[in-house]
């Protein structure tokens, strides 16, 4: 899914950005301090800014993919209002966690890692969260929903909507 990033509507923060990115340039080790400047302020690291990044810090764009994509705080898209998290734990996955998982990808028509073009949801698979006792789990924000069932997801869903 593309998502388009609105230099005009983040002006401000992109002269903020840059300005935290002149006071960073002749410090050491300044690229993971930017990464995490830009997923804070942006939400996510928009190609735009790792391009001003690379110019204003002269580093190539391949070392910032590979730290970027090397730490699972930082995403290059966008992350929705309400994130779910289905988990693929052992004791989940033998309840039918994958099967929970696909029924979302479905409803939302999204993949696991990808946001909907609404910006609404996202959608990701954890490890075990810690509730096996109430397998099939999956979270919505911080809501824990326990036994869940295919026939459940669309009212769910409908509780964030
Ligand atoms: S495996 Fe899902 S909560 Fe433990």
């Amino acid at each position: 899914m593309e998502f388009k990033f609105d230099i005009e509507e983040n002006k401000e923060q992109i002269i903020a950005f840059k300005e935290f990115l002149d006071s960073k340039k002749d410090t050491p080790g300044p690229l993971m301090p930017s990464l995490q400047r830009a997923q804070d302020v942006f939400g996510y690291l928009p190609k735009e800014m790792l391009e001003v990044i690379s110019r204003k810090l002269s580093i190539p764009m391949a070392e910032i993919y590979g730290v970027a994509t090397f730490y699972s705080q930082f995403s290059f898209i966008p992350t929705g209002k309400n994130k779910i998290s289905v988990c693929l734990g052992t004791a989940c996955y033998v309840k039918g966690a994958q099967s929970i998982l696909e029924e979302i990808e479905t409803q939302l028509g999204i993949k696991s890692g990808e946001t909907t073009k609404d910006e609404v949801f996202s959608i990701a698979s954890a490890r075990c969260v810690g509730d096996c006792s109430i397998a099939p789990v999956i979270l919505v924000n911080e809501d824990v929903y326990a036994k869940v069932k295919k026939d459940d997801i669309a009212e769910i869903l409908a509780k964030y909507n």
